[in-house]
């Protein structure tokens, strides 16, 4: 386990300890965002698929068509790498943020390995990148938004930028957030949301809840500092 790994297992809110990661008996499941509002359409969807589902588009075969060539391993390959991510796409401009954790079951109290999460945020302008029917993003363009996985250890971490708060009404706004889409076998599915401690906007937000609210600690390196927070999941079974 390296350094800034063991760092941020240090600053989670889930006791674990290092070689069993049992969660405390006394975990509770992490709280959805409340109204599914803007996902029931995209849930339904999913739920009801079309009859007829579209055939996918044949990708280009590559120009020579044959098995790729091997090469040697080197002295320098390591097992075990965690699964990084970036929700970000290159150059993206924003405050540079580090986000991790773990995923954990409710029953078993350990961490849930292959977990797929979808999460989405706004640009450091507070925009996402379909929010103007106008301006939709063209097919397969994805911007601020990816699918994270946790390794065998129900660990994920993923670089992006600080999202930026975004107005919903003449004085209302939406303080910072992060969107998560937690799936996993025999676990009920989790919408949920990601916030900043001391965020202004979090004063008159409908949705904001004390247990979605993460601090973040900053980060020094000689090529520049950043911001990194510990978010750990923890999925209620699902009992149907
Ligand atoms: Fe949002």
């Amino acid at each position: 386990m390296s350094l800034s790994r063991r760092r941020f297992l240090a600053a989670s809110a889930v006791s674990a300890t290092a070689s069993g990661m049992i969660l405390s008996a006394y975990a509770l499941p992490t709280e959805g965002s409340g109204d599914l509002g803007e996902y029931a359409a995209v849930l339904a969807q999913e739920a009801n698929p079309p009859a007829q589902p579209q055939p996918m588009a044949n990708p280009p075969l590559p120009r020579a068509w044959a098995a790729t060539e091997d090469n040697i391993l080197g002295p320098y390959y390591r097992p075990g790498v965690p699964f990084y991510s970036k929700i970000t796409p290159p150059m993206e401009p924003g405050n540079l943020l580090v986000i991790s954790g773990r995923v954990y079951g409710i029953d078993t109290r350990r961490p849930l390995s292959y977990v797929t999460m979808d999460v989405w945020q706004a640009n450091a302008e507070g925009r996402y990148d379909n929010d103007d029917p106008n301006a939709a993003p063209a097919a397969g363009v994805f911007l601020n938004r990816a699918r994270v996985m946790t390794d065998q250890d129900g660990y994920y971490q993923y670089q992006t930028i600080h999202p930026g708060p975004y107005r919903i009404g003449a004085n209302a706004w939406r303080p910072s957030h992060i969107h998560y889409l937690v799936r996993h076998p025999g676990y009920r599915q989790l919408v949920t949301q990601l916030y900043f401690r001391g965020d202004e906007h979090q004063r008159n937000d409908a949705w904001i809840k004390p247990s979605l609210t993460i601090d973040l600690a900053e980060e020094r390196t000689r090529r520049g500092n950043y911001r990194k927070g510990t978010f750990d999941i923890i999925l209620a079974a699902d009992r149907r």
